[in-house]
């Protein structure tokens, strides 16, 4: 173990890039929201000061109104299609001085910084730190809520595939299906970069960029996004990732004296767990689904994303037994366990590829926010295996960017899938190496 540690110490140390750390080199050489998240944690284990530059770094994208996003544009690199001016988030009035995308990715500053401060057994001078940016975080909340939720009902949207943090889901086919996009021409740098079979087709991509072209014309009015974008998606995974940095945030809020945003914390926590439980949660498939809103309908099909509201304790008992169910001998697991945990879509379904991107492989993130869920719930037996399979893969490949899940064909792989030396894979390998179970 002490080995894995040195390994993915050295990838975290190879991506830094004084200030922030590239997710990959050459496949993503900027930084980006989420992943920065994650890999702050995984410098906490390093060096807690990379761990505040990294978050710092982050924020100095953040817009006027509160939003931050996907990617922060800090220093120029050719080795990325779509960049800067591409999304011309310029267009926006609310766009900061670095250049940044025009869409979000999932909210994870909040629970970061309060795992962080645990990390660092409850450190006075990561305290302070938190003091200096709580605020930022909040208002990026106070965005979502203000902005991305319409109706009212606690539940925000996305309004892209990329703001999703899993791009290609199968879930998007749909979506797809229901307008037209032109053929653009595509400059992609990614499909020379790895193995293109790994990564979304040229078909996916045009619809991705029809979307920001969108935006642009829209000069990324959140107004006119909720009124006209075909993409309009209540994700399971994202609003988890909101709630559970709400209940980081009134935690930490407590600590910190700072009552009214507490209050306004829990007022939208309350709601928001509510309705997602009432509407996000598919009772024939016993687990949680995406919903359209614009076509107002459950798209019905299991994926990782599903077993994030454990990590936002979302789920009652009787909810979160029937997620669980499909992990212990279940549909994700196989009955005999021939499958390692967790596919990142229904391994059981015909639009499952087991090398493609988010259309079924393992993602290190998504096991660590499961394998966190599994202990909110008590379930360290089924957490311990997840860690077991997890630490497995990284310690056979490395630090790729994600997994077969096969446990027979893993036995003649010798790679994993997608970039290598990919940071997160690396920080939370730190995270789980260091966490008590
Ligand atoms: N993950 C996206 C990509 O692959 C961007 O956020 O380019």
């Amino acid at each position: 173990m002490n080995q894995l540690k040195k390994t993915a110490a050295a990838v975290l140390k190879g991506n830094w890039q004084q200030g922030f750390t590239i997710p990959c080199q050459g496949l993503y050489p900027f930084q980006w929201n989420w992943d920065s998240g994650f890999i702050a944690l995984g410098w906490a284990h390093l060096e807690p000061e990379y761990a505040q530059q990294e978050i710092r770094s982050l924020l100095k994208g953040q817009w006027s109104n509160g939003f931050l996003p996907h990617i922060v544009f800090h220093n120029p690199a050719d080795s990325y299609y779509p960049g800067p001016e591409v999304h011309a988030a310029n267009l926006s009035p609310h766009s900061p001085e670095v250049p940044t995308s025009g869409i979000t990715q999932p909210p994870v500053l909040g629970f970061i910084l309060e795992y962080i401060l645990n990390r660092l057994d409850k450190d006075q001078a990561f305290l302070d730190f938190i003091d200096e940016v709580y605020d930022a975080v909040y208002a990026n909340h106070e965005y979502f809520y203000t902005h991305r939720d319409p109706q009212q009902e606690g539940l925000v949207y996305i309004c892209h595939n990329w703001e999703a943090g899993t791009d290609n889901t199968p879930v998007w086919d749909f979506i797809w299906d229901t307008f037209e996009v032109p053929k653009y021409d595509l400059p992609r740098k990614d499909t020379s970069l790895i193995d293109a079979s790994h990564r979304p087709t040229n078909a996916e991509y045009c619809y991705y960029i029809h979307l920001i072209e969108l935006f642009k014309e829209w000069n990324y009015n959140d107004t006119t996004i909720a009124a006209q974008s075909p993409f309009l998606i209540q994700d399971p995974l994202f609003n988890s990732m909101l709630i559970a940095s709400n209940n980081s945030l009134i935690r930490l809020g407590a600590l910190l004296g700072k009552a009214q945003q507490v209050a306004q914390l829990e007022a939208w926590n309350i709601k928001a767990k509510q309705r997602f439980n009432e509407k996000l949660f598919d009772p024939e498939l016993g687990g949680y689904v995406y919903y359209d809103l614009r076509g107002e309908r459950r798209l019905s099909h299991l994926s990782s994303s599903s077993f994030t509201p454990l990590f936002a304790e979302i789920p009652g008992q009787e909810m979160a037994s029937s997620l669980m169910n499909h992990l212990d001998g279940g549909r994700f697991s196989g009955e005999q366990f021939e499958r390692l945990l967790c596919a990142s879509f229904d391994p059981t379904s015909d639009l499952f590829n087991s090398q493609k991107y988010w259309r079924g492989p393992i993602w290190i993130n998504l096991n660590w926010l499961i394998y966190e869920g599994l202990l909110n719930y008590g379930r360290t037996d089924l957490a311990q295996r997840l860690k077991t399979d997890t630490l497995a893969l990284l310690d056979k490949y490395g630090f790729y960017e994600y997994f077969e899940c096969d446990r027979e064909k893993n036995k003649s792989l010798s790679q994993g899938y997608g970039g290598n030396n990919f940071s997160w894979s690396a920080a939370l390998c730190l995270d789980l190496l260091k966490s008590n179970q």
